[in-house]
């Protein structure tokens, strides 16, 4: 067992301070430390800090925080103080994977990584993590669209369905294979591409040409139209859009209310006809309205491209969409479903920053989604900005760093248990680090998320017939060989031996 110090000062059952003996040492260490009556507990190194002693010897104090110790298959905690001075050692796997509740087997579940610092892989249960809906939250750049890919690409072989909304185009980036093998090695993790699984709809297929085309049915509400049309009308022009929709029949088109519009012998059509054909131009209301069912199936990965997009028709293409497929998961005509929502601050902000035509149905859905299985998954770089009424119902939560203190303030209240290590904890986090909240896990950890299978930020290539290829592969990295040594590695060569000889054969003339 490796000792790395000793319990000193005043020790309580919830934390105590360390005197450490081993400067490897760091924030997030796990340790153990032998209890009278429990037996061996595990506990968290959270801050340190070195001064020099009355010997002008330098000394490292630790801070540590109980975490638990695990029996019969419970994880609890201490109820009286550890003896002082006693002995603290770097926790082994074994005790950290059964308090932290890591031991999970792999089937059915997410891999996401390592336990950041230790060489612990993390399987989250599916089920339990994704079933009361997740959030995915941090500031711009950090990490968030890689690990929900991660996540996806966790699901896909789970065969979950799923549905993206992706106002950037970029997941159909779930198609092409990875090539940074080095990580892949580093991770255990293999090359792979989930184009079979993946069907991808854009609303304008100019810029993402390797998708189909989704369009939406025209038969707006009047609240419909007066968000969408970018001009803001006058109650003349209102007038003339509101009895031209009351004249349409039930299915109709948006060129048939452009044409109604057309016969009204007033000038204040013009504007009102202005507006019409801005949404015209959009592309999404012409053609034939893509089938809701077909979006989703087991397996089946939809993605919804709305990049190129004016937000309010995002807005709308969001609103109706998750209308349909929720209440035709609520009669049970599709199965369960993982939806996620990109920039969800855009489609379900808080109130203060604009209520948008998705504001209310996704409200519903956190609220009322779990019990049909419709599994809402909400990212943003800013969860100051998103409604607290859906943040509130995530309780899967993946936390890579944040700085903002609004963003902070929203964080922590929308999660049980937030402590002020964990506030500190966020803001020093690295990129593509993640502190993961979960019923799957006993305890809240920070995960070194695993590389892509996938390549992060490609587009697919496509072929002479539209279809996608992959890349040529790139060539492996082969291990590197010395210079004159015939092409294979020399084994049992001491370091610094050239060092060695250059230093005392090789010694530059003196001047
Ligand atoms: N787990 C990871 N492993 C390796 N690289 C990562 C990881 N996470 C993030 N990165 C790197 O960080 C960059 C930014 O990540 P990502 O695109 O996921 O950020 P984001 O939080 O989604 O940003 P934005 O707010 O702009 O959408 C990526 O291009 C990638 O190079
Ligand atoms: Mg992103």
């Amino acid at each position: 067992m490796d000792e790395v110090g000793f319990l000193t000062g005043s020790v309580q059952p919830t934390d105590f301070r360390l005197k450490l003996t081993d400067k490897s040492v760091g924030y997030g260490t796990f340790i153990k430390v032998k209890h009278d009556v429990y037996g061996w507990v595990l506990a968290r190194v959270e801050s340190l800090k070195t001064d020099l002693d009355d010997f002008d010897e330098e000394k490292t104090i630790a801070k540590a925080r109980t975490i638990g110790y695990f029996e019969d298959g419970q994880v609890l905690s201490p109820k009286t103080p550890f003896t002082p001075s006693e002995k603290a050692y770097l926790a082994d796997k074994k005790i950290i994977s059964q308090v932290l509740g890591l031991d999970q087997s792999k089937e059915g579940s997410i891999y996401l990584g390592f336990l950041e610092n230790h060489d612990i892989p993390v399987y989250l249960d599916v089920g339990k993590t994704i079933g009361k809906h997740v959030s995915v939250l941090a500031k711009t750049g950090a990490g968030k669209s890689y690990t929900v890919a991660v996540i996806l690409e966790e699901l896909l072989k789970n065969k979950v369905p799923v549905v993206i909304i992706d106002p950037h185009g970029e997941y159909s980036s779930l198609c092409v294979e990875n090539d940074d093998y080095d990580n892949m090695v580093k991770y255990n993790v293999q090359v792979r591409s989930y184009m079979e699984q993946i069907v991808e709809y854009a609303t304008d297929t100019d810029i993402n040409p390797a998708a189909k085309k989704f369009n939406l049915h025209a038969n707006f509400t009047m609240e419909e139209l007066l968000d969408l049309i970018p001009i803001r009308l006058t109650d003349k022009q209102k007038s003339v859009l509101y009895t031209a929709l009351q004249d349409m029949d039930e299915d109709y088109s948006l060129s048939e209310l452009i044409e109604r519009i057309e016969e009204e012998p007033t000038k204040f059509k013009w504007k009102v006809l202005s507006g019409l054909d801005d949404l015209m131009k959009s592309g999404v209301f012409d053609g034939y309205p893509t089938p809701y069912d077909k979006i989703v199936a087991e397996g089946r990965c939809s993605i919804i491209n709305l990049k190129g997009t004016a937000p309010a028709i995002q807005q709308l293409v969001v609103a109706r969409l998750t209308r349909e497929l929720f209440h035709r998961r609520t009669i049970s005509r599709i199965p369960e479903v993982f939806y996620l929502v990109e920039e969800a601050h855009n489609f379900c902000p808080e109130r203060g920053f604009g209520d948008v035509m998705s504001s209310p149905i996704l409200r519903t859905v956190a609220g009322e989604g779990r019990k049909f299985g419709f599994h809402l998954c909400v990212v943003s770089q800013r969860p100051a900005r998103i409604d607290k009424n859906v943040l509130s119902q995530c309780t899967t939560q993946v936390i890579l760093k944040v700085t903002n203190p609004n963003d902070l303030k929203a964080i922590r209240t929308s999660i049980e248990g937030f402590t002020s290590g964990m506030e500190e904890e966020i803001q020093q986090l690295n990129i593509g680090h993640s502190l993961v909240v979960s019923e799957s896990l006993n305890q809240p950890i920070t995960v070194d998320v695993r590389v892509r299978e996938t390549k992060h930020g490609a587009r697919p290539i496509l072929d002479e017939d539209g279809k996608i290829t992959q890349p040529p592969r790139k060539p492996r990295p082969k291990p590197k060989t010395r210079r004159g040594s015939g092409g294979k590695q020399r084994k049992h060569r001491r370091p610094g031996f050239l060092r060695f000889l250059k230093r005392f054969f090789l010694k530059p003339p003196q001047k």
